[in-house]
């Protein structure tokens, strides 16, 4: 085991005593926004959701976390377990402490294999001569109680014909029960793709297959694609990525990156998509994940989070959160994401309020509503405080608006601009998830979704509205972690 501690290439092994005690109690200073049934890591920053899989009893959640600050040092995979999205048990952690993952343990995905959960992911290692990135690919292989067993290298730096930017292996097991996982790619050219390759078991050596072709994906600018997650469901196949460098449309890819998905057929290497599109228009939404092994579900995570975007709250030494746990469905060649039955199931029991001019709420910031737009304009304003700072939704019978621009924001934030839009004809039924500073929409029961952050410091809990409109509104309930 290797102690690393080089600046904020620094792993939990090098903790000083006392100095994650310090962390948490910048955190605890942090009155406002910390969410209460979100999963936030305890310190420092969360990004990606990793190694997500069900393991025939519980769920293995695992996240990209520095535990030190709110900002991207080493990372480390923050462990923990949960049989209903609500109680959470922490596991053992992935530390970086061998040198094929000097800089940190960078994104993957997990499989079941036999007993065991086998986790791929990126070595982020930097070569000492000349600081030189070197990615490798690794496998950890825990025990379903949650304890790393071991880990190792596959593959020891990019394939010919690719950068250094290589990353995020997803396994997943092919039709005759062999050992595939894709990577994320920038070619030589410096375009984005993904790579597949194949092992007939866990001690096999990786197979470079091929690249994933995706004919119907305009891949003009884009020069990275991060996190793909490739995966059957309901009888279609879907392929889930983060491609980096699309170029900003009025209504859609509107953040600096995205997440996107395809659905349709895989036929070789080559995805036949019937439909691609953005899987999130809110303003923080980045590298979502499917779990593994839900037999008859399909559950997803993401980061509520962007590269890069600094957030009011990293003064509290934390850095955003994941989603909820959403159930995938494919209907008609679209994909519909709701929040899973596990979360309505803790639900309090709704109440009907109608609301008309303004109204108060109490606990409106932790809250769920839900009502019928009956395809019709509106204008809603969420909170309030001396500020005149507030959140807005609006509705104008095409383009549903989310206006964080009275609220408050870091220079990054507003660098990437105060609405997100979502195009949705015929706005029927809308979901709004409040949980302190991070906000989930569901459109029409999941057939658009929008995400995002927003800082309201001493609010009140109250809605504004120019129509009279008849909501139903309970309460989530608070996770538990242990
Ligand atoms: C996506 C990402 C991944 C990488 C990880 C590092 O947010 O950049 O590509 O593995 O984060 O934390």
């Amino acid at each position: 085991m290797i102690i690393f501690n080089n600046g904020k290439y620094k792993s939990l092994h090098a903790a000083q005593a006392g100095e994650l005690e310090r962390v948490k109690s910048a955190v605890e200073n942090d009155q406002d926004f910390r969410p209460v049934y979100h999963l936030a890591a305890p310190t420092g920053l969360l990004n990606d959701p990793n190694g997500l899989i069900w393991d025939g009893e519980k769920y293995h959640v695992f996240f990209q976390w520095f535990p030190f600050d709110a900002l991207h040092g080493m990372k480390h995979w923050k462990h923990y377990t949960t049989t209903d999205f609500i109680h959470y048990r922490q596991a053992q952690d992935l530390i970086p402490d061998e040198l094929f993952e000097s800089h940190g343990c960078y994104s993957g995905g997990a499989l079941p294999v036999g007993d065991k959960i086998a986790c791929f992911y990126t070595g982020n290692t930097r070569r000492p001569s000349d600081n030189q990135r070197v990615p490798f690919q690794n496998l950890a292989v825990f025990d379903k109680a949650g304890n790393l067993l071991g880990k190792r290298p596959l593959m020891e730096n990019s394939p010919a014909g690719y950068t250094e930017h290589f990353r995020d292996p997803k396994p997943f097991f092919a039709d005759d029960g062999k050992i595939r996982f894709i990577c994320g790619a920038q070619r030589e050219n410096l375009s984005g793709t993904a790579v597949v390759f194949e092992m007939n078991n866990l001690d096999d050596r990786p197979r470079l297959l091929g690249e994933l072709a995706i004919p119907a994906f305009d891949n003009q600018n884009v020069f990275m694609w991060e996190c793909p997650d490739l995966l059957k469901i309901d009888d279609q196949d879907l392929f889930i990525w983060s491609p980096q460098g699309k170029t900003r449309e009025a209504h859609q890819f509107q953040n600096n990156y995205h997440a996107t998905y395809a659905l349709g057929r895989l036929d070789g290497l080559t995805f036949r998509a019937e439909h691609i599109t953005e899987l999130d228009q809110g303003f923080d939404f980045y590298a979502p994940q499917t779990f593994a092994n839900t037999a008859n579900r399909t559950i997803l995570l993401a980061w509520v989070g962007l590269p890069d975007v600094t957030y009011p709250t990293d003064k509290y030494k934390w850095h955003s959160m994941l989603t909820l746990p959403r159930e995938l469905r494919a209907e008609s060649n679209r994909l519909l994401q709701r929040p899973a039955k596990e979360i309505y199931q803790n639900l309090t029991a709704l109440e009907s309020v109608s609301l008309t001019g303004e109204t108060e709420i109490p606990d409106l910031d932790r809250a769920y509503l839900k009502f019928n737009a009956e395809n019709q304009p509106f204008r809603l304003n969420f909170f309030s405080n001396d500020r005149q700072q507030t959140l807005t939704l609006s509705y104008d019978g095409n383009l549903l608006c989310i206006d964080r621009s009275q609220t408050d924001q870091t220079d990054w934030m507003e660098k990437l601009g105060g609405q997100r839009y979502c195009e949705i004809p015929n706005l029927q039924q809308v979901e709004i998830f409040f949980d302190r500073s991070v906000c989930e929409i569901f459109l029409n029961l999941g057939e658009k979704a929008m995400t995002s952050r927003f800082f309201i410091e001493n609010r009140k809990n109250i809605v504004k509205t120019d129509r009279t409109l008849s909501i139903a509104i309970g309460h989530p309930r608070v996770i538990a972690v242990k």
